[in-house]
C-alpha cells in the first residue's frame, strides 16, 4: 500500500489508463477490459486492474487537476512500477477549427501551473508526450480512420478563468485546447524515465461556447478508450 493506493504489490499493472473522474475509471474497467478487479477506493479514487486482448492495463482515477493527478502518478511510478501512463480526458477547444467530439493527442503541455516554476527557476522546461506512444496513438488512429488533431495544449490550474478572453494569446501561438492535467504527468514521466500520453476529447470549445451533452461525452469518449487501450498493447 502506498500513502493514496490500497493496492498490493503487483496488483497494478504496468500500463495505466488515468481518467480524472474515478466514475470514468469504474466505467472504462466495466466496458472495455476482461476480468477487472478494483484495487482502490481510497478517498473514492477508483482504480481496477485487468486485461485488455491478453495484455493487463490498470485504469485509475487521477481527481482534477495537475496536484491530485501528481499524487496518483508518484505513487504509481514510484510504489508500484507502472512504466506507461495515458491520460484519457476531457478538454476545452481554443481553436475554430477544433470541434466539439474531437480528438487531440498532446504532443506538448504548456501551462499555468507553477510546478516546473517551482523546479527550474526562470528557466522553462518542455513537458512532451513520449514518441513511441505518441506514434502508436497516431498509427492505429490513421489505421482505423479516426481523425485526429495533435499538437500543443495548456495544462491550466483554474477551470474558471478571471477573463474569459484569456485564452486568445494561447490560441494566438497554437495551442489547440485546454485540459488540467497533461503538463504534470508527462514531467513526472520524464523524472522517472517512464512514457506518457493524453489523449483528449474536446467536450466544450472556448472559442463558440459550445458544451457537448452527456450522451455524446460518452460516445466519443469510446472512440478515445479504444485509441488509449491500443497504444498500450
Ligand atoms: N476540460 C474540459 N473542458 C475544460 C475547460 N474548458 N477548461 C479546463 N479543463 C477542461
Amino acid at each position: 500500500m502506498s500513502t493514496h493506493i490500497e493496492a498490493k504489490k503487483g496488483e497494478i499493472a504496468e500500463n495505466v489508463l488515468l481518467p480524472g473522474d474515478p466514475l470514468r475509471a469504474k466505467w472504462i474497467a466495466e466496458n472495455f477490459l476482461e476480468n477487472s478487479k478494483l484495487y482502490n477506493d481510497v478517498r473514492g479514487m477508483l482504480g481496477y486492474t485487468g486485461t485488455f486482448r491478453g495484455t493487463p492495463i490498470s485504469v485509475q482515477g487521477t481527481g482534477m487537476g495537475i496536484p491530485s493527478a501528481l499524487i496518483y502518478c508518484n505513487e504509481l511510478i514510484k510504489d508500484y512500477g507502472v512504466k506507461n501512463l495515458i491520460r484519457v480526458g476531457s478538454a476545452g477547444s481554443y481553436q475554430k477549427d477544433i470541434k466539439l467530439r474531437d480528438i487531440v493527442i498532446a504532443m506538448a503541455a504548456s501551462s499555468t501551473s507553477g510546478i516546473n516554476n517551482t523546479r527550474f527557476i526562470n528557466n522553462d522546461y518542455s513537458p512532451t508526450a513520449n514518441f513511441e506512444l505518441f506514434m502508436k496513438a497516431a498509427s492505429y488512429a490513421k489505421e482505423n480512420n479516426i481523425p485526429i488533431k495533435a499538437g500543443n495544449v495548456l495544462s491550466c490550474d483554474e477551470f474558471y478563468d478571471d477573463d474569459i478572453d484569456s485564452y486568445k494569446k494561447w490560441a494566438q501561438f497554437g495551442v489547440l485546447c485546454v485540459e488540467m492535467e497533461a503538463a504534470g504527468i508527462y514531467t513526472i514521466a520524464a523524472k522517472y524515465n517512464v512514457r506518457a500520453l493524453a489523449v483528449l476529447t474536446i467536450s466544450d470549445s472556448l472559442v463558440t461556447k459550445e458544451t457537448t451533452s452527456v450522451v455524446e461525452r460518452e460516445q466519443s469518449f469510446d472512440t478515445m478508450i479504444n485509441i488509449a487501450l491500443h497504444t498500450l498493447i
